[in-house]
């Protein structure tokens, strides 16, 4: 029989610290998750045969879900609940959130980790609600790393090897961050074809950006460990560097990482597939000059500090 859905699942948001694209490769990347990602309710219909309705106002999502929509939010969330056994009719799913939609900061994979709890219990196995998660995550983005779908999932700072199990990295104090949406929607897919095509055509200059974003992943890491930010500030900026090369940052981005320095972050890049989305920056505390040194470029940034 099918099992009855929750009345509540929650999920994280994501950014990427630090090896973005790389990961595509079998190199590590680090990312830590944005508490408040997705909290999704659920309640059954009246009619328990009608089809499944999901409302996230935040997302502009207002969807009846039918097996044979084309609408890519439909497919992916049936296509997560139909792989955890769960209804596909009969239910009302309503999300909050305070995550921008399609910006890099993982929201489809908290739409897919919390729709997979929603049958299997907020506490049910990491592995098997990532794997479940994994299968929306296709609808939307091909074939990810994974990446998203773990942080999501878990939470906090991990280090992340496509096709191994996600590793917690371990703050060696608060990390605190300054995420700046760009505001301009880009496709994860277009960015990371864009960088497979210089891999094939330039072999040998992009293998080696590849590794040295792995050399910044390794160092990052460690800097993170031992909460030495100034260090983990120069590691993002050399990163965003070697994006850039790999041709995945715009001048927006650059401009917004640039703004962020002049006012005093540690270090600043894009983050996740780039093209537009977000940068981060990695700030002393208190904040406040970076956010309003943005605020005045007309640039709405949001603090988030990531517990050790
Ligand atoms: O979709 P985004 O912006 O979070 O970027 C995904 C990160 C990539 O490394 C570019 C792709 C992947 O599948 O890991």
């Amino acid at each position: 029989m099918t099992p009855p859905l929750r009345s509540r699942a929650s999920a994280c948001g994501k950014v990427i610290l630090l090896g973005e694209h790389a990961v595509v490769y079998g190199i590590p990347a680090v990312a830590a998750g944005l508490p408040g990602g997705l909290e999704l309710r659920a309640r059954p219909l009246a009619d328990r045969g009608a089809p499944m309705e999901l409302s996230i106002p935040a997302w502009d999502v207002d969807l009846v879900l039918r097996i044979d929509d084309d609408h890519s939010v439909a497919r992916a969330a049936l296509e997560v609940l139909t792989h955890c056994d769960g209804p596909v009719q009969g239910w009302r799913i309503e999300g909050e959130t305070s995550l921008p939609a399609r910006a890099g900061l993982g929201s489809s994979a908290a739409l897919t980790v919390a729709l997979a709890r929603l049958v299997l219990g907020q506490d049910a196995d990491l592995d098997t609600v990532v794997e479940a998660s994994l299968t929306g995550e296709r609808v939307f983005h091909g074939e990810p790393s994974g990446i998203d779908s773990q942080v999501a999932a878990r939470g906090g700072v991990v280090r992340f090897v496509r096709g191994e199990a996600a590793q917690p990295v371990r703050p060696g104090g608060p990390l605190p961050l300054v995420v700046i949406p760009s505001r301009i929607p880009r496709s994860t897919v277009d960015q990371v074809a864009r960088v497979r095509q210089l891999v094939t055509d330039q072999p040998r200059i992009a293998r080696p950006v590849l590794e040295a974003i792995a050399g910044c992943v390794d160092v990052g890491i460690s800097a993170i460990e031992r909460n030495n930010l100034a260090e983990l500030g120069e590691v993002m900026s050399i990163c965003h560097e070697l994006l850039s090369a790999l041709g995945v940052s715009i001048p927006r981005l650059d401009a917004l990482c640039s703004t962020a320095r002049e006012a005093g972050a540690l270090g600043a890049k894009l983050t996740g597939a780039g093209g537009g989305g977000c940068a981060i920056a990695v700030v002393p505390d208190p904040a406040g000059p970076i956010v309003s040194a943005l605020e005045r470029e007309g640039v709405a940034a949001l603090t988030v500090t990531v517990a050790p």
